[in-house]
């Protein structure tokens, strides 16, 4: 697919009828739960099959492990977690590998297959069109305030719930509409993965600040000054073409900077389909929402926010 515009995965064309797409991931510990990281990190590895408009079929495990300093019933558990996700995808674990490592990691990579005249990138948008999101914002917050034993169980159970989810369904709905456009919004945040489809299809993408979802608890956290590092970064590598309309509330420009892991499927689509497409997202429980609009064009692609 080119490297320019950083699409999610790799594809190979095999014949008329079958590309294959392959993609790798993996994380260090998320939550406290190794069972519930492991699930994170398998939904996380295969959303970047979603995200081309594939279909997962096999996974293979990638796992760095201190094996002199942990339980290896956590790595168990981790894995146990991941094979759960897997299955639920309806892919098969087919190996892995794993070494003896200071920083535990996990991850995997995942191949799936794809019609080559239907895969999604983030390259495709047009004037016009509308902008969806299927998850909310505000996982690197609250990340932080879980690593600050500072966030509440039912905040910590909400993260996990959204982390967890993968973006299968989503997937499989939007594959109904002409969608033009497609990406998972995982460690540039909102804004930066906005500014690669913008840059991918070189238009001005108009985000609007209080269509941005936060999950539960992500506004009092940043409040609280629970920012991670990459929020920031993600900040000044947009900085160039990220346009903030003046009186855009700082939380607000937290959220859309918030570095994601397993985040929501974000693409572009005819305005004419794009509620009917959010609603039966919404009603396969899927929290997607219309957040903002394809602008004109622009030939190096910007972002404005109002
Ligand atoms: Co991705
Ligand atoms: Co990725
Ligand atoms: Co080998």
């Amino acid at each position: 697919m080119g490297l320019e515009t950083g699409d999610d995965a790799g594809v190979f064309r095999i014949n008329d009828t079958t590309a294959l797409i392959q993609t790798l991931d993996f994380l260090t510990p998320v939550t406290n739960s190794p069972y519930e990281f492991g699930q994170v990190a398998a939904a996380n590895a295969l959303s970047d099959v979603y995200a081309m408009g594939g279909i997962p079929l096999t996974a293979m495990n990638i796992v760095c492990f201190p094996e002199d300093e942990l339980d290896e019933m956590i790595l168990q558990e981790t894995l146990q977690g991941g094979i759960d996700k897997i299955e639920e995808a309806g892919a098969t674990l087919v190996g892995g590998h794993s070494v003896n490592d200071p920083e535990f990691k996990y991850g995997l990579s995942v191949t799936g297959v794809v019609h080559p005249d239907r895969v999604l990138t983030n390259r495709g948008s047009k004037t016009g069109e509308v902008l969806i999101l299927t998850k909310p914002v505000g996982v690197g917050i609250l990340a932080t305030a879980v690593k600050g034993k500072l966030a509440s169980e039912d905040h910590v159970k909400n993260l996990v719930k959204t982390m967890t989810q993968l973006n299968k369904a989503a997937c499989e709905i939007l594959l109904d509409y002409p969608v033009s456009a497609c990406t998972d919004v995982t460690g540039f945040g909102l804004a930066g993965h906005l500014l690669e489809m913008a840059r991918g299809s070189k238009k001005t993408m108009h985000l609007f600040a209080n269509k941005v979802v936060a999950i539960d608890g992500a506004k009092e956290y940043a409040m609280m000054g629970l920012v991670p590092g990459g929020t920031f970064r993600n900040r000044s590598f947009c900085s160039k073409n990220t346009f903030l309309d003046k009186g855009i509330e700082p939380i607000v420009q937290d959220l859309i900077f918030d570095p994601q892991t397993s985040g929501g499927l974000l693409f572009s689509i005819g305005k004419s389909e794009a509620e009917t497409c959010v609603e039966r997202m919404n009603q396969k429980g899927v929290a997607a929402a219309i957040v903002g609009k394809v602008g004109l064009d622009h030939s190096c692609g910007n972002l404005i926010v109002s």
